[in-house]
């Protein structure tokens, strides 16, 4: 059956090499399920050789783990670890059919990167980008063809979520879209195509979530008893285990974008910015339940 709101299948463009930018937690994972799924080539890139080595160093460590798991044969490691290549050139994107960013969730910088991209591939490569909350269409407002663009927005861990929500812009082409269904399709992931409003559909939701138990935490209630209070419901695992698990700079630039949007309607939290800054810090008791930090300043209970 055709999900809501796809095109003719028979639409989509074979993807023989794929180009990742952003070598980062998402990307990371994305090119290792690019690789495993689909079995072309994937070069990933960065803004130095540094960043470019950890994510390789990432996807051969998870490769390894697999083997190790016996998930995978010695055969099939070497095959994965031969189609995964890092670089800082992006010359070698040229002849990439399907290119897809996971770079730091800035506007500018997004927009930057695919105007950058552009320059080194063909004119009928599809361009994606696995933006949590921005827009697409911003986003591809400096590409010459912005038609070309599609949202691709993964979940964390990209391994064992099986939604991926593309986004349709108004000027996402059905060659693009239909390269982006099929493409979700091969890596056996779920699609749904959402409109390119904040936050799509996922996020829209856990924004109200994660920002109400952040707006729990900030009036002085611990974060042990919001994990406590909100367990009947069902999450899958607690909101301070899910901010960690999505990077808290992530977390809290998803509830700006959303307050942005809707002031009245999302909270921002302030605590969580600074929160961020330490990185991840929810230290867990022996029981597993969050401590609470205590950093001068900043004190959340
Ligand atoms: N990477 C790879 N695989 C992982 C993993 C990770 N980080 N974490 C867990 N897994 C795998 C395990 O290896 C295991 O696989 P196996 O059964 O084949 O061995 C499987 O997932 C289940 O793991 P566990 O049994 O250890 O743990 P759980 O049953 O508790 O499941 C979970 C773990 C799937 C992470 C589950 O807790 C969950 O679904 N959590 C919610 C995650 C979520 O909501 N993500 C969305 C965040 S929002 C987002 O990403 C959008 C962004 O834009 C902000």
């Amino acid at each position: 059956k055709r999900p809501a709101g796809a095109p003719d299948k028979a639409l989509a463009q074979k993807v023989t090499k794929i180009g990742v930018i952003g070598a980062g937690l998402m990307a990371s994972q994305f090119a290792l399920l690019f690789v495993r799924r689909l079995q072309v080539p994937v070069v990933i890139t960065d803004l130095d050789q540094g960043r470019v080595d950890k994510g390789l160093d990432y996807i051969r460590g998870e490769i390894a783990t697999l083997l190790g798991k016996k998930r995978i044969s010695p055969d099939e490691a070497n095959r994965l670890n031969a189609l995964v290549s890092g670089t800082t050139d992006k010359r070698d994107f040229a002849d990439c059919d399907w290119v897809i960013e996971a770079v730091f969730e800035e506007l500018g910088v997004k927009q930057d990167v695919f105007a950058d991209v552009e320059q080194y591939i063909s004119e009928t490569t599809i361009l994606a980008t696995n933006t949590s909350s921005l827009s697409v269409e911003e986003i591809g407002a400096k590409l010459a063809h912005p038609e070309r663009l599609v949202g691709f927005h993964f979940f964390n861990p990209v391994a064992v979520m099986p939604l991926i929500e593309v986004v349709k812009t108004p000027k996402t082409t059905d060659e693009a879209l239909a390269t982006a269904m099929a493409t979700a399709k091969n890596l056996r992931k779920n699609a749904v195509i959402t409109r390119d409003t904040p936050g799509f559909v996922v996020n829209r939701v856990l924004a109200k979530v994660l920002g109400e138990a952040m707006f729990a935490v900030d009036s002085g209630t611990s974060f042990a008893t919001v994990d406590e209070a909100l367990a009947p419901l069902g999450l899958p695992m607690p909101p301070s285990q899910l901010l960690d698990l999505v990077g808290l700079k992530v977390g809290a630039h998803v509830l700006d974008t959303h307050h942005a949007a809707f002031p009245e309607r999302f909270y921002r939290s302030e605590n969580l910015h600074k929160l961020a800054e330490y990185g991840t810090l929810l230290e867990k008791d022996a029981k597993g339940k969050v401590k609470g930090f205590d950093k001068g300043a900043l004190k959340i209970v």
